[in-house]
C-alpha cells in the first residue's frame, strides 16, 4: 500500500502594493524560502495574473512527479513551463522561431503559452512525453520574483485537485492542496481569472489549443492569421488522439450537474428563468450563475430569485470582469446543496471564447440554444 505523507503546508502572505516590481520583492524573505524549497525539489503554489499555478523545478523529473502526484493529474498531460525573462527561451527549446520570437515579445510578459519542440535539457515526465514544450512568462510581481529567484524554469499546472475549477484565491489553493504542498503564497485574487491562451507554434500558422487570457483577435493583430483547433469549440465528447492532452479531460466541473443556456437577451432571460422555475418543479435545488443584466431583468418583471444560489459573473458588457469571476463562482455554488446548475452564455468574441470554453467544459456539453 502507498503510504502518503502529508506535508505541513505554510500559507505565506505576499503584500502586492499597486505598482509593485518583481526585484522589489525577490530579495524578501518569503520568496527566498519559497525559491529555496523550489530548488530542493518542493512544491510551492503561487499567484500569477490568470490562476494559482502548482509549482515545481521544471528541469527535476522527481520534483515533477510530485506535481502530477499533489494534483492527481493524468500522467500524459502535460505542464507549462513558467520563466523569469523573454532570452530564458532558449534554454528551453533549441529553436525560437520567428512566430514565437514576435508572440512572445508583444505578449510576455502575459496569459500566453507558446508550444514548440523541446530540447534535451526538458524531462519526458514534464511534457507527458511530447517531443513539445508549452513555454510561458506570467505577468504577476510574485510570480516574477519567485521564478527569478529560484533561477530554474518552473513546471505549474494550475493548482487545483484535477478537474476541479481553477483557483483565483490562495484560499481556493487551500482547500483543495492543503497537506500536500509545501508552501502557499497569497497574493490576493488574481486578475484575469481563466488560464493562459496554449498557441501551437510549431508550424507556419499558430494554432490556438486553449483559449485563455489573450484574445484570437489581439493575436491576429499581431501575427496575421491564427487558427483555432477544432477540439476548442467542438460540443462532442473527445476521443482518440489531440493536439493538446487537456482539451479531453474533464475539466473546471462543478459537483452539482451544470447546464449552459446560450443566445440573446432578453429571450436568454426568460429561458433561462422558466428553465430555473421547470427544474425546481421536478425537485432540484437550483443554482445559478449569470449576468447582472439578469438580476436587472428579474426587477422589472417581477421574477423571485430568492430560492435559487445566485452567483453573480459580473456584466454582459465586460467579459473580462466575468473571466475573473467564472471560477470563484463556480467554486461558491459547490459550497451549496444545490443539486443541478444553470449557466448563462455570453458571447464568444474576446476573452468570452476563454469563457465560453470554461462554461462549456463545466456543462459537460450540456448545452441549450435559445
Ligand atoms: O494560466 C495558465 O496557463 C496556468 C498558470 C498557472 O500559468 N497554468 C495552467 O496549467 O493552466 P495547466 O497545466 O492547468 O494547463 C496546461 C494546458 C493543458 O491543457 C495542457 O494539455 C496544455 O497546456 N499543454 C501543456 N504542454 C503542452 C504541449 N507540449 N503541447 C500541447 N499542449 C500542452
Ligand atoms: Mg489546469
Amino acid at each position: 500500500m502507498e503510504v502518503k505523507v502529508q506535508k505541513k503546508t505554510k500559507l505565506r502572505p505576499v503584500a502586492v502594493p499597486p505598482g509593485v516590481e518583481p526585484e522589489d520583492l525577490v530579495n524578501t524573505p518569503v520568496i527566498q524560502e519559497a525559491a529555496r524549497v523550489l530548488r530542493e525539489g518542493g512544491l510551492v503554489a503561487f499567484p500569477t495574473e490568470t490562476v494559482y499555478g502548482l509549482g515545481a523545478t521544471g528541469l527535476d523529473s522527481e520534483a515533477v512527479a510530485g506535481v502530477f502526484a499533489a494534483k492527481g493529474r493524468p500522467a500524459d498531460n502535460p505542464l507549462i513551463l513558467h520563466i523569469a525573462a523573454v532570452e530564458d527561451l532558449q534554454q528551453i527549446v533549441p529553436e525560437v522561431p520567428p512566430l514565437a520570437r514576435t508572440l512572445a515579445q508583444s505578449f510576455w510578459p502575459g496569459p500566453l503559452t507558446i508550444v514548440l519542440p523541446k530540447g534535451p535539457v526538458v524531462p519526458a515526465i514534464t511534457t507527458g512525453g511530447l517531443n513539445t514544450v508549452a513555454v510561458r512568462m506570467p505577468d504577476h510581481p510574485v510570480a516574477l520574483a519567485l521564478l527569478a529567484a529560484a533561477g530554474v524554469p518552473v513546471a505549474a499546472p494550475s493548482a487545483n485537485i484535477s478537474g476541479r475549477p481553477s483557483p483565483t484565491e490562495a484560499a481556493h489553493v487551500m482547500a483543495d492542496l492543503q497537506g500536500k504542498v509545501d508552501i502557499i503564497l497569497d497574493g490576493g485574487s488574481t486578475s484575469v481569472g481563466v488560464e493562459s491562451t496554449v498557441v501551437d507554434c510549431t508550424g507556419p500558422v499558430p494554432v490556438i489549443l486553449r483559449p485563455g487570457g489573450v484574445s484570437r483577435e489581439a493575436l491576429e493583430e499581431v501575427v496575421g492569421r491564427v487558427e483555432l483547433d477544432p477540439h476548442v469549440q467542438g460540443g462532442e465528447e473527445i476521443h482518440g488522439p489531440v493536439r493538446s492532452p487537456g482539451m479531453k479531460y474533464r475539466h473546471y466541473a462543478p459537483e452539482a450537474p451544470a447546464v449552459l443556456i446560450r443566445g440573446e437577451p432578453p429571450e436568454l432571460f426568460r429561458r433561462l428563468t422558466a428553465l430555473a422555475n421547470e427544474l425546481e418543479a421536478q425537485g432540484e435545488t437550483i443554482g445559478l450563475m449569470v449576468s447582472r443584466e439578469l438580476l436587472g431583468y428579474w426587477r422589472e418583471h417581477g421574477v423571485d430569485g430568492s430560492r435559487w444560489q445566485v452567483a453573480v459573473m459580473g456584466s454582459r458588457t465586460n467579459p473580462s470582469e466575468i473571466a475573473a469571476n467564472i471560477y470563484r463562482c463556480l467554486r461558491e455554488l459547490d459550497e451549496t446543496d444545490v443539486t443541478q446548475i444553470i449557466l448563462e452564455g455570453i458571447s464568444a468574441r474576446g476573452v468570452g471564447l476563454a469563457v465560453m470554453n470554461r462554461l462549456q467544459k463545466a456543462a459537460a456539453n450540456r448545452i441549450i440554444d435559445v
